[in-house]
């Protein structure tokens, strides 16, 4: 089968690389929903990096021909396909990062909450998996809500007896990736240049983009700050509503998740200067999940970056104070979907 003989060629080829030269950078990568309107572009994006030696791509259909076709790529990653529960295990053994875009996305019409039932119990069967095949793993979580979804991942990891919360991530590096086109924009400056910290959660008004922390320095006026935060938070809803019940956001999250990828693989890697904002167990409110900016390291989250939570603006305090009831809200809604609390 293709599997099997992509197997053999990497057996072989560690065999050579064990033998001769140490490869420079080999990371093993694994994405869950990998045929997915997300999944497949982000196997693209990560099949280019030169950190990743195997990608293994998992979905419960449709995913030989995802792989069959990327393997064809003459960049260093082997891809290996990995079809239904059977094959679960083998896909995550030794994985150094797991990404799970697996789930349902949103039609018109439709709040990140309504796909709740679905994807609740997708995240929860694929991370009893992580927690039993690679438990070291960094997990990026992108399946919706991932106001809950994360939180009950790190309730699966801790009844699994695994949970390490500097290890576990909600990707929400859209959200900055949106911010800052829209920023650069708006303000005509050099989109390379443009990086907003986006803070608290994903979805609708917990979605708060710190404009006032904008690099370079920029000022705005209370209308842009605004019209601004209004579009970032609404922003998958654009794309939702443009696709028309085609699905909600893939080839900008692609580009998003793959950007978090090579982030944490820089930081396994040993370069001590990577940041980016992610939704993670935190201190920073009361609040035991909430997104901000962070240091990654070979172990995951290093640090949280507090200059960036002082200085508030009126208007961003206020947000903050009005984002907090629903991300609570949706926190618990997660732990209680584990302990089977109504
Ligand atoms: P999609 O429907 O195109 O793809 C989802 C894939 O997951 C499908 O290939 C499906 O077969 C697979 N899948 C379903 N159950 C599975 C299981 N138990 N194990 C493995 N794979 C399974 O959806 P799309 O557009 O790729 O979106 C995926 C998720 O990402 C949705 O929940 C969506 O809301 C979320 N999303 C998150 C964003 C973020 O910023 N975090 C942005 C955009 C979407």
């Amino acid at each position: 089968s293709i599997q099997k003989s992509f197997v053999s060629r990497a057996q072989k080829r560690n065999q050579r690389s064990w033998t001769y030269v140490q490869p420079q950078a080999s990371y093993k990568v694994a994405v869950l929903g990998a045929a997915g309107g997300i999944g497949q572009p982000l196997a693209l994006l990560v099949k280019m990096s030169p950190l990743v030696s195997a990608l293994n791509l998992y979905d419960v259909a449709n995913v030989k021909g995802v792989a069959a076709d990327l393997s064809h790529c003459n960049t260093p990653s082997q891809v290996s396909n990995f079809t239904g529960d059977k094959e679960l295990a083998s896909c995550l053994k030794g994985v150094n990062v797991v990404v799970i875009p697996a789930g349902v996305p949103r039609k018109p019409g439709m709040t990140r909450d309504d796909l709740f039932n679905i994807n609740a119990s997708i995240v929860r069967s694929l991370v009893e998996a992580v927690a039993d095949n690679c438990p070291d793993a960094f997990i990026h979580i992108i399946s919706n809500p991932v106001n809950s979804t994360v939180p009950i991942a790190a309730e699966i990891l801790k009844q699994k007896g695994v949970y390490d919360p500097k290890k576990l991530f909600g990707v929400t590096t859209l959200d900055v990736v949106r911010a800052n086109t829209f920023v650069a924009q708006k303000k005509n400056l050099r989109l390379i240049d443009v990086d907003v910290p986006v803070i608290g959660g994903h979805a609708g008004i917990t979605i708060l983009p710190l404009l006032s922390k904008t690099k370079p320095s920029v000022t705005f006026t209370d209308e842009e700050v605004q019209e601004l935060t209004v579009r970032i938070q609404n922003a998958g809803t654009e794309v939702v509503e443009a696709k028309a019940g085609a699905g909600s956001a893939t080839l900008s999250m692609a580009y998003a998740a793959a950007r978090f990828v090579e982030s944490s693989l820089r930081a396994f890697d040993g370069d001590s200067d990577v940041y980016e904002c992610s939704y993670v167990q935190s201190e920073v409110t009361e609040l035991p999940f909430f997104a901000s900016r962070i240091k990654l390291g070979r172990e995951g989250v290093e640090a949280v970056v507090k200059s960036d939570l002082e200085g508030f603006t009126k208007y961003e305090e206020k947000a903050l104070e009005a984002l907090k009831p629903e991300l609570k809200a949706s926190i618990e809604k997660g732990i209680n979907f584990v302990h089977k609390q109504p």
